[in-house]
């Protein structure tokens, strides 16, 4: 529908309506400062609306009614960054801030810079998720998701609906990527879940998980409605422009419109920075937003180039994270939940409750020993740990809780499973009690679920959720029925079009390359975690092998016992297991290793343990490492460990290899060993 051509003054106007009303998001959601009420900018807004519409050559991509007339896009498509998005090491006390000071002092000291001057900058860590923007010549081109720091996934469209943003920027000529974090605020948040709970939607369970949700839309109109924040924190790749210290980049990014934080301070010495560290996680829970603890960067540029990177973390910067935050609330309930053996699991019904800042209404309550060992009754005030973005906990019932009157008896385990109605048993020697029933519906969904998740199978776009349609809408029951799903059954779903389904079958069959060690941990067999799954498929080398061993030469893998062993070789033995195996072979999946046998390769004969979160090697991928070089991974340290790798967060492992003097590796010494030192 093309009106006439547009007169000169029309064009002009449109230009005009166009800077005004970029004038007033900035003043808005930058400055936090109208000029003008709704219904001013309203009246704006629609004026220009009704000019676009009648002259669609008029439209430009960074006009602000792009928002209302954007398409959804039909997935995620995958981008490379240009360089790539790092991430922190962390400080959790003074000590450690000042050992990473300490590390900077002795690594400038090595590239011969004695005594280096350090101003610091702090900025709130905002628990969101970091996006990357790319300006090419001042206008708004692309913006993506970390993903996994080298790759992210495109989400431009969504990013245009965020009024902070700008779509174009002044003397910025070339190309800058700006890096900032995208979040909701709490108040946003709260409104988000009131509107969703009466709508009888699904709540989300924090900002931050709302957030991702929010910017994964396909449909850039949905996450319109969703209110998302942004505040720019840095540059990455920069091409016809000198940018200088962290605080010269902040000025930059705030000069040119982006919302940067006005609480960001430049400080000279660690005990300012300790102290402003503390201030914050006092006043933690007054912010409008989530943070979740402060990134302290060197500011001087030069400082932050001879001190580079180490593995996936700059030197020069940490993040300080805050403790963890506990509170008291009621125990309502307690209920059960099936796992992928049948075991039932507890977990405690609560009081809705805000722990920092994220309202939690129910908590693992982990096993029945742990349970009971608690000793929490319904009815009891107990207190709640929410630890980063791990599940809430029940810790244990408050002390004025024990000593109320007429306490309800302690929880015990369902006489029948709560998804399928079947008897339950406790089997001698088991923590949990379980459903003994092969075929029962919550079950199967676990199966499923720890089957395609990320260290098994990793199927892109399979989930929790996702498994659960498919097993009621699609009839999947079992893992081999993924692998018959077509493009044309999947698309029939709700909310699932044409081509998520394309993607979606692609992916499913790329799952088909999963190395066997993979394979045999994703079946879920009682016993099988990643580690025995690798060390079976190496000594193993074939299903029928492993098929035909006994419980000795099970047992005789490293890192499995007699009980293991008898364990796994009686679930072998079953008819029910025996069939699911045999359905996966005949969907193509790999049952055979392809690595070196144990006796070959530059690792052969060597025993590791890895521990803690390595910077930039999943714990699979560096295991998957070694077993091709021709070691051995297993999980408990003994003398007979040859070495320890140990990354960021590392606990008991690394203290007792210390205690038995086994050597420990970090990445960097690893890949070494494995010949890419390089690296
Ligand atoms: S700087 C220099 N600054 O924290 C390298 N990150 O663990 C890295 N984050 O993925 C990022 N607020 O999502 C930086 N002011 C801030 C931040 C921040 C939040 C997040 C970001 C990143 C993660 C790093």
């Amino acid at each position: 529908m093309s009106g006439a051509a547009p007169a000169g003054d029309e064009r002009a106007r449109a230009q005009e309506l166009r800077a005004e009303l970029r004038r007033h998001n900035e003043r808005y959601y930058v400055l936090d400062d109208p000029e003008i009420g709704d219904d001013a900018y309203d009246a704006l807004l629609d004026e220009l609306r009704a000019l676009e519409a009648a002259h669609p050559e008029l439209v430009t991509a960074d006009s602000p009614t792009c928002v209302v007339g954007a398409e959804p896009v039909g997935v995620l498509e995958k981008v490379r960054h240009p360089e790539p998005m790092l991430s922190l090491a962390n400080a959790r006390s003074a000590e450690e801030l000042r050992a990473w000071v300490q590390r900077m002092r002795n690594h400038l000291a090595r590239e011969g810079i004695d005594e280096p001057i350090f101003r610091y900058v702090c900025e709130p860590k905002i628990d969101g998720l970091a996006m990357s923007l790319i300006y090419r010549d001042g206008v708004f081109e692309r913006g993506a998701t970390r993903g996994n720091g080298e790759v992210g996934e495109d989400v431009t469209h969504n990013l245009r609906t965020i009024a902070s943003i700008p779509q174009r920027i002044d003397a910025a000529p070339g190309v800058v990527e700006v890096r900032g974090e995208v979040y909701m605020s709490l108040a946003d948040f709260a409104a988000l879940n009131e509107r969703r709970a009466q709508a009888g939607e699904s709540t989300f369970m924090n900002p931050r998980n709302s957030a991702a949700g929010t910017i994964r839309q396909l449909d850039p109109r949905l996450t319109a409605e969703r209110p998302l924040s942004f505040w720019a924190y840095g540059v990455g790749a920069v091409e016809g422009l000198e940018l200088g210290a962290q605080w010269e980049v902040l000025a930059w990014l705030r000069e040119r419109g982006f919302p940067v934080n006005p609480d960001i301070v430049r400080l000279d010495s660690e005990d300012a920075v300790v102290e402003r560290c503390l201030d914050w996680q006092a006043r933690r829970g007054g912010l409008a937003f989530e943070i979740d603890g402060v990134v302290v960067k060197v500011d001087d540029a030069e400082l932050q180039r001879r001190l580079g990177v180490v593995g996936r973390d700059p030197r020069w910067a940490i993040a300080w994270k805050f403790p963890p935050t506990t509170t008291v609330t009621k125990l309502l309930e307690v209920r059960w939940s099936t796992g992928k053996f049948g075991d039932l699991h507890p977990y405690a019904v609560l009081e809705p409750v805000v722990v920092g800042g994220v309202t939690v209404g129910q908590a693992t309550l982990h096993n029945e020993e742990d349970l009971a060992r608690k000793d929490v009754r319904v009815g009891d005030d107990v207190i709640i740990l929410r630890a980063g973005d791990v599940i809430p906990q029940v810790v244990s019932p408050a002390p004025h809780a024990v000593e109320r009157e007429g306490r309800a008896a302690p929880p015990i385990p369902p006489a029948q499973c709560p998804d399928c109605g079947t008897p339950t048993i406790k089997p001698a020697g088991s923590v949990f009690t379980k459903c003994p029933n092969l075929e029962c519906d919550g079950r199967r969904r676990q199966l499923l679920k720890h089957f395609v998740s990320r260290g098994a199978m990793d199927i892109d776009g399979l989930g929790e959720k996702q498994v659960a349609v498919l097993m009621e809408h699609l009839g999947v029951r079992e893992a081999a029925d993924l692998y018959a799903l077509t493009a044309e059954q999947l698309a029939e779903l709700e909310g699932l079009g044409e081509v998520s389904a394309a993607r979606l079958v692609a992916s499913i069959a790329a799952s088909r390359e999963r190395p066997f060690a993979r394979v045999l941990f994703a079946i879920g067999i009682e016993g099988v975690g990643e580690v025995t799954g690798r060390n079976l498929a190496q000594r193993m080398r074939t299903i029928d092998a492993l098929l035909a061993a006994d419980t000795d030469a099970i047992a005789q893998t490293p890192g499995i016992g007699p009980i293991v062993g008898a364990l796994i070789c009686r679930q072998l033995a079953e008819p029910g297991m025996r069939g699911r195996i045999e359905r996966l072979r005949a969907a193509g999946l790999r049952f055979a290793e392809e690595g070196p046998a144990p006796g070959a390769g530059p690792l052969a004969g060597r025993t590791f343990v890895l521990t803690g979160t390595l910077p930039g090697l999943t714990r699979e991928q560096a295991g998957e490492r070694i077993m091709a070089a021709g070691g051995r991974v297993t999980s408990s340290v003994s003398k007979k460990t040859d070495y320890v790798v140990a990354g960021d967060s590392a606990g008991s492992k690394l203290e007792k290899a210390e205690r038995l003097g086994v050597p420990v590796l970090d990445e960097a010494a690893l890949l070494e060993l494995l010949g890419d030192g390089a690296a």
